[in-house]
């Protein structure tokens, strides 16, 4: 059995990570989305709120799990016997950023960083977009799961 994981701050999943997930689920037996830390950003939900958003949006997929882990990617993936990641690329940039962390996790322990060109239509979403529209009142239909519009919309009103 070939498990993989998705890796991600996800604060809050969009529907462009929700195309990635489904899509690794279509190829591999078994995806764990992994919730990490990322030291640099500062995060809007909690672990365990976006790990709950997203086990909202995966319920209907048998062979998706969702986990959280704090260290060293490599770390998560040898001790859970994962041999390789799935990651969407948006664009060029997305590639620079990623080359790097590809190639630093598979010198650390030989693990893959499989790429999926993202759909067309997801291109231009970022958490961080997605976040700033829905803060200030915009529409985010079609960049978030109604789930997670209605927990920024949470979060909104305790501004
Ligand atoms: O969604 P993000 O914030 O762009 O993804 C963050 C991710 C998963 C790339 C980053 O948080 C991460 O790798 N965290 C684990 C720490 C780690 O293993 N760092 C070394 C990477 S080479």
């Amino acid at each position: 059995m070939t498990t993989v994981c998705c890796p991600g701050s996800f604060d809050p999943v969009t529907l462009g990570h929700l195309d990635i997930i489904k899509r690794a689920a279509a190829q591999f037996d078994h995806v764990v989305v992994l919730v990490t830390v990322n030291k640099s950003k500062k995060a809007m939900f909690t672990p365990e709120e976006r790990m709950n958003l997203i086990r909202e949006c995966v319920h209907e997929l048998p062979n998706v799990t969702v986990d959280h882990w704090e260290g060293l990617l490599v770390d998560y993936t040898t001790t859970h016997d994962i041999t390789a990641m799935v990651k969407g690329l948006r664009s060029g940039l997305d590639y620079e950023y990623e080359k790097p962390m590809a190639q630093a996790n598979s010198k650390l322990t030989g693990v893959e960083t499989f790429f999926l060109l993202t759909t067309p239509a997801y291109g231009y979403i970022s958490s961080s977009i997605a976040k700033e529209v829905a803060l200030l009142g915009g529409d985010v239909t079609g960049m978030l799961p109604d789930n997670v519009i209605a927990a920024l919309e949470r979060k909104r009103g305790e501004l």
